[in-house]
């Protein structure tokens, strides 16, 4: 496609480049404006107590969301709560969701499905019960939490968020059993999707290559390799791009994100 970009600024240059370019010179307000609002809006975030889930907890918190933090430690995850009460916002540690929660909130307006278990091993001695395990954890575990949760989501036109992998995409070697249970996560987003976008829900699945948080530092001590955690993503970075996606537009939806370390230290 041919493009006339005048090539010095005159009066010529000025007219081409507010024609082009004029939302540039907007004042912050006026884009802001047009992102949707997270304020008192009911976010359920599992994995909460660590990691990726914790920040993006705190993410959501931060844009005013009322977090409901789902995970086993609860003494991590009243930590997380005390932080976002300090952020002026309001947190809540849950082990489980049971009616007590549908009865207390009656609605959600967005669920991050992010806890889950990580195994590696080659086929030939990689351990069954292992791999059980991380179906019943990244698969089977987070099927069942949408099940209770559609409902509640369907009543605010809500939005879901599938936090998977770079496995999810590509299978490596030694990574077969974890890369199976995130090609599986994938498949329940995309089907997912399909069966809710016309109720007005939004359904995002998200990509994260290694990502500083205390799975990768225990996962580098098991292979013997120096963890060098400002070389990774951090998952702060992961939580800015989800929480950003969230507050688009409904003209939008975001489906899939690849977001990877910049740097490598592998
Ligand atoms: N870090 C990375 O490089 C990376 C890259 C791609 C994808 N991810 C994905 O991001 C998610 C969070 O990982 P992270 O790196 O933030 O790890 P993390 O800091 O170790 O946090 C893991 C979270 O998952 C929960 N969890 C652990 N085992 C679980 C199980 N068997 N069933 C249910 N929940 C469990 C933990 O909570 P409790 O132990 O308190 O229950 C914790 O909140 C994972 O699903 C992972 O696949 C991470």
């Amino acid at each position: 496609m041919e493009c006339n970009v005048p090539s010095q600024r005159d009066a010529e240059w000025d007219q081409w480049y507010s024609a082009n370019y004029s939302f540039v010179d907007k004042p912050a307000e006026a884009t802001t404006q047009i992102m949707e609002s997270l304020k008192d809006q009911i976010a359920v975030v599992t994995g909460a107590s660590s990691g990726i889930g914790k920040a993006i907890a705190l993410s959501l918190a931060a844009q005013g969301a009322e977090a409901c933090l789902v995970a086993r430690r609860r003494e991590l995850l009243e930590d997380v709560a005390k932080q976002i009460h300090a952020l002026g916002s309001r947190g809540h540690a849950f082990r489980g969701l049971g009616d007590r929660f549908q009865k207390d909130f009656g609605h959600v307006n967005v669920l991050v499905l992010c806890g889950g278990a990580i195994f590696h091993g080659p086929l030939e001695k990689a351990s069954l019960a292992d791999f059980d395990l991380m179906y019943r954890s990244n698969v089977r575990g987070h099927y069942f939490m949408i099940q209770i949760m559609l409902p509640l989501l369907r009543k605010s036109q809500g939005q879901i968020v599938f936090i998977n992998s770079s496995a999810g995409l590509r299978s490596a070697a030694a990574t077969g059993q974890f890369s199976a249970t995130q090609h599986a996560f994938r498949s329940i987003a995309d089907s997912l999707r399909d069966e809710v976008n016309a109720d007005g829900i939004r359904v995002l699945s998200v990509y994260p290559g290694r990502t500083a948080t205390p799975r990768i530092a225990k996962l580098f001590e098991k292979e013997g390799r120096a963890y060098q955690p400002d070389l990774l993503m951090q998952a702060e970075d992961v939580a800015e791009m989800v929480t950003h996606s969230l507050r688009l537009p409904r003209t939008a939806e975001v489906t899939d994100i690849t977001i990877r370390p910049m740097q490598k230290s592998y």
